[in-house]
């Protein structure tokens, strides 16, 4: 791949948010025939062999909650085979089965393709089990089964995914009707991590456009109608603190994202399709030094973020206006309910609802969101203990499996709640820089 290096920075205490790096080529060939990692001053050349060496280390979790087979198919036969794959479904189990059609189809298509595929339902009493044994219950109902919800099945994804020992996560929608692009979107996961210095990084994908028909013909729409407004408020966030204005985010809603394990296994979740947004904000709660300590192990290494823009259109299933919506509004309430949001942002969050009749005028943001912590306040030994008798468990790599170092454990947003006539305070922020 060749890629431009990225234009601007954004510091935030130990975290680098680097601008949108535009990719100039998919494949630059093999290591060998040129210089590898450099090209001249503003563009990397990454080799098919680096790529792949972070393909090997890497998972890739796909959601998936009642697609069609064939789109399921599309997305899995994109993965590079190096990775494996984990397919988390949370598809109805009655009046017909759509979980086991799915499980029994999926399975068929990974002989053909020789891939590895862990495929499990959410609910699976099972992984419930294994929750309440790690002391990681959080996810759970007052029936103790898994909740619904795409962050609750990432959760599961990302817990497995750190016992098979691999470094790397990253996650891709089951309803992508491209799979060139699917292949694309790992490799760019790939690129950023190549890129990458610190042990705690992460590689969120900007979409070149995403198609739409307007008059009877092709529009390549650059953003999606939710992302400009999430982009812009945690933007505003961003200035807010460092009391300059900025652009630097724009993948505020990237479903299609990828994360070091070290980075994954610390950062907070929250329900549903707020997840995305959840991790700049938790990032920032967390480590952004605007209250309490950061872990000195991030203060020392920091925290990189990089935006690929990827190349192929992004084409999904349309679920309707009033899904986005949804999605738009849960983007929302998870940044007006971070206890660093200052009342001026609030103020701004409801107006731009208002305006997008997304509220009532006047109506106060209803409370939808759930919160859970990182997991590594699971006890993953515990976790895989439970489950080692079982399919999951010849993924699973055991001596790599250990608690992982939490200097601040439980729910960050907790912690800091106490403490918000204190914020911001604009002048910590910047000392760290
Ligand atoms: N396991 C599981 N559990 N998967 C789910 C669930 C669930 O409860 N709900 C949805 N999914 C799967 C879907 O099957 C799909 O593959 C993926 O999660 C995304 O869900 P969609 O409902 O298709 O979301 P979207 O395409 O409108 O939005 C996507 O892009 C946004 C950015 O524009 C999502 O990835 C959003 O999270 C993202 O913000």
């Amino acid at each position: 791949m060749r890629i431009e290096i990225p234009r601007e920075v954004e510091r935030f205490g130990p975290i680098m948010f680097h601008d949108v790096q535009k990719v100039y080529e998919l494949d630059a060939g093999l290591r060998f025939a040129k210089n590898e990692g450099q090209e001249n001053s503003t563009i990397v050349r990454l080799s098919q062999e680096s790529i792949n060496g972070i393909e090997e280390k890497m998972v890739i979790v796909v959601p998936v909650m009642e697609e069609r087979i064939k789109l399921i198919e599309g997305v899995l036969c994109g993965i590079p085979n190096d990775c494996l794959t984990i397919v988390v479904s949370n598809s109805p189990r009655e009046p017909i089965d759509r979980f086991y059609i799915e499980k029994d189809a999926i399975e068929h298509a990974a002989r053909f393709m020789n891939k590895d595929i862990l495929v499990f339902h959410q609910k699976d009493p099972l992984l419930a089990k294994a929750c309440q044994a790690s002391g990681y219950k959080y996810i759970l109902d007052k029936q103790n089964s898994v909740m619904d919800g795409k962050a609750e099945g990432m959760i599961l994804g990302t817990m497995l995914a750190n016992l098979t020992g691999r470094k790397y996560i990253g996650f891709i929608d089951s309803d992508n009707f491209f799979p060139g692009a699917v292949l694309e979107y790992v490799k760019e996961y790939c690129a950023g991590f190549c890129l990458a210095k610190s042990r705690y990084s992460m590689v969120r994908i900007s979409w070149h456009s995403k198609p739409k028909i307007v008059q009877s013909n092709l529009f390549f729409a650059k953003r999606g109608r939710a992302s400009e407004h999430t982009n812009r408020i945690l933007n505003s966030l961003i200035s807010t603190y460092t009391g300059y204005g900025t652009e630097i985010i724009k993948t505020g809603n990237a479903g299609e994202h990828a994360m070091s394990m070290d980075l994954a296994a610390k950062l907070d979740f929250s329900s549903g399709y707020s997840i995305e947004p959840y991790h700049y904000i938790n990032m920032l709660e967390r480590f952004g030094g605007i209250s309490g300590n950061p872990e000195k192990d991030v203060l020392k290494n920091r925290i990189e973020l990089f935006q690929i823009e990827s190349r192929n259109p992004h084409l999904h299933e349309v679920k309707g206006d009033i899904h986005v919506q949804d999605m738009s509004r849960a983007a929302m309430e998870v940044i007006y309910r971070s206890p660093i949001c200052p009342e001026s942002l609030k103020e701004e969050i409801l107006d731009d609802l208002y305006n997008r009749k997304l509220l009532k005028s006047g109506e106060k943001l209803p409370e939808t969101l759930s919160y859970y912590p990182a997991i590594c306040n699971a006890d993953l030994k515990k976790f895989a203990k439970t489950l080692e008798n079982h399919e999951y468990a010849k993924f699973f790599k055991a001596s790599t499996i250990k608690k992982v170092k939490n200097e601040t454990p439980g729910l960050i947003r907790e912690k800091i709640e106490g403490n918000v006539e204190h914020l911001p305070d604009q002048d910590k922020v910047l000392e760290m820089k």
